[in-house]
């Protein structure tokens, strides 16, 4: 696997791929790769070659207060597992390269930015938007992959694409979870002791809106109530936001009947955690999948 480090590099090996007529995928990540992770590669592997992925500790994706400086960097670990993976190449690029000096434009999808974890995380969509476009604009990918673990930020980047023309499609991945539900993310690294096995009830919650739907339940507000109550049960857990949202728009719904997203943020102790399910309707029931 290729290390790629500058911008000019990365732009002219995946020009050279598309002249070649070949296939263009992108994973981009932030690091401290996980199953996770290494499924949206072999999806990638699959549908693409050259697959590229990007490991990029995005700063301005973070709040001044957030974890950016203890956020967990394994390089050589993720190295050996993006080589095992099979994966082409590696962009790498330090902070410099993709913020040089006086760097001042911003991607801002409006709307869709400022709820939920916009909400919760001030500005940090926008380095999201922002980041993501440029990877899509240095690699031009036929297909870019990411994970539904991160549900608006999927729909904020689809919005992106769409509405800046780019050639790129996002493929969206399922959420690949511990043995016991737990979500993986590269932030379960901090849980440490009882805090482990208490987050665990993010996917609990999410479990019991799924028993509450299979017994006929589409009241949001029942459903955002049985979230609540298994987030409750849990002295270890402080809930940031549990809603069940049009999975469009983002926006609370009254009943459970269009496309939908349970969405759900938690601090447990200091480690904040989110995570989802998707709520689709199939002929006259309702599918399922957290
Ligand atoms: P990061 O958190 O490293 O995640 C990279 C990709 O992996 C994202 O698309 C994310 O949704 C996906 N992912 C993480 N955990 C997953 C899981 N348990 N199952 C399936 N997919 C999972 O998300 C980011 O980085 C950044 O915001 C980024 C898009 C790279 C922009 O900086």
């Amino acid at each position: 696997m290729e290390t790629i480090r500058t911008v000019a590099w990365m732009k002219e090996r995946a020009r050279a791929a598309r002249r070649e007529q070949r296939i263009v995928g992108l994973v981009p990540t932030m690091g401290a790769l996980h199953a996770g992770h290494l499924a949206l590669v072999e999806r990638a592997r699959r549908e693409c070659s050259p697959v590229y992925a990007s490991i990029f500790l995005n700063p301005k994706q973070f709040a001044a207060n957030e974890d950016l400086s203890r956020y967990p960097r394994p390089l050589e670990a993720d190295v050996e597992k993006l080589t095992a993976a099979r994966v082409d190449g590696l962009f790498l690029p330090d902070a410099t390269e993709i913020y040089p000096a006086g760097f001042c434009t911003y991607v801002q999808v409006e709307g869709l930015s400022e709820r939920l974890e916009g909400r919760s995380r001030a500005g940090h969509f926008r380095g999201v938007s922002t980041v993501v476009m440029k990877l899509l604009e240095i690699v031009q990918p036929h297909f870019a992959y990411f994970g539904r673990k991160d549900a608006q930020q999927v729909r904020i980047v689809q919005q992106m694409v769409r509405d800046l023309n780019l050639d790129t499609e996002t493929v969206v991945c399922p959420i690949v979870r511990e043995a016991d539900g737990l979500a993986m993310s590269s932030r379960n690294a901090y849980l440490e002791g009882e805090d482990r096995k208490a987050a665990t009830v993010l996917y609990r919650a999410l479990r019991a809106v799924e028993s509450e739907i299979a017994a006929g339940m589409r009241d949001s507000l029942e459903l955002q109530r049985a979230m609540h109550k298994m987030l409750a049960s849990e002295p270890r857990a402080r809930v940031d936001y549990a809603e069940i949202v049009d999975a469009e728009t983002f926006e609370p719904v009254v009943r459970v009947e269009r496309r939908c997203y349970g969405v759900l943020a938690a601090y447990v102790g200091k480690t904040r955690l989110i995570d989802n399910m998707l709520v689709e309707p199939t002929g006259d029931d309702l599918r399922v999948e957290v």
